[in-house]
């Protein structure tokens, strides 16, 4: 019989799904692990926001699906980082556009080739979305579930919009959040729910970085390959 395999072996390729509700941390906790352990990064949201926002800027209405998969399948991946699409009207646009399945298929593969193939010669991909650990990569080796209380999340995320100098009030953010959650775990297709192997990391009193280190236990325990290097970003 051969050796198991030694934790000095280079480690496969990683690949981190990162799923939860609005404003979990699920971005800014992808991000940290992309760049600690050498992985490009995906915020899958960005998509979705992308197909949102294009349907409005056309004048049309999220809700329609033939508008909402024509925008999907013009779709430039390489062009999300416009300031718009981080506008809650397009966080609301986007959760609209992807209850269509239709919208969905049409983004999936673009997704896939990223956690298959990850640019620019990365170990692997850290994802964050709604779907990844249960329909984007089923085998993903390591699943977080990010979550926090709905008090919590709007909190956050009031303070973000307040900082960027919109003009909010607490209630309506609250409400913003708890509608846009209750589409995407209430829709037929790929809804937001935790992968049955997923680890489940509630944020409630973690900050950033207490997040991020317990993200890293799992991803020891998970990819145990990768346990030399969470061991040396620590
Ligand atoms: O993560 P976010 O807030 O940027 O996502 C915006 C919307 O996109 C979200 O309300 C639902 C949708 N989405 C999705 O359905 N599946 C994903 N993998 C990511 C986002």
């Amino acid at each position: 019989m051969s050796d198991p395999p030694s934790e000095s072996v280079s480690p496969l390729p990683l690949v981190i799904a990162v799923d939860g509700p609005a404003a979990a941390g699920k971005g800014t906790l992808a991000r940290r692990l992309a760049a600690a352990l050498d992985l490009a990064h995906l915020d899958s949201g960005a998509l979705y926001r992308a197909v949102g926002l294009a349907v409005l800027r056309a004048g049309g209405d999220p809700a329609d699906e033939a508008a909402a998969v024509a925008a999907a399948a013009s779709l430039d991946t390489g062009r999300l980082s416009d300031p718009a699409l981080r506008a809650p009207e397009t966080g609301d646009a986007a959760s609209r556009v992807a209850a269509f399945p239709s919208v969905r298929a049409a983004l999936l593969d673009f997704q896939r080739r990223f956690a298959r193939n990850p640019p620019a010669g990365r170990r692997g991909a850290a994802i964050d979305g709604r779907d990844i650990g249960t329909v984007v990569v089923p085998d993903a080796p390591v699943k977080i579930f990010v979550t926090a209380s709905p008090d919590e999340r709007a909190r956050r995320r009031f303070a973000e919009l307040q900082a960027a100098g919109a003009d909010v009030i607490y209630p309506a953010v609250l409400s913003e959040l708890e509608a846009r959650d209750g589409r995407d775990s209430s829709r037929a297709v790929a809804p937001l729910k935790p992968a049955d192997d997923a680890a489940i990391l509630d944020t409630s009193t973690l900050d950033a970085e207490a997040a991020f280190r317990a993200a890293l236990d799992i991803v020891a325990q998970r990819a145990p390959g990768w346990r030399r290097l969470v061991q040396d970003v620590r």
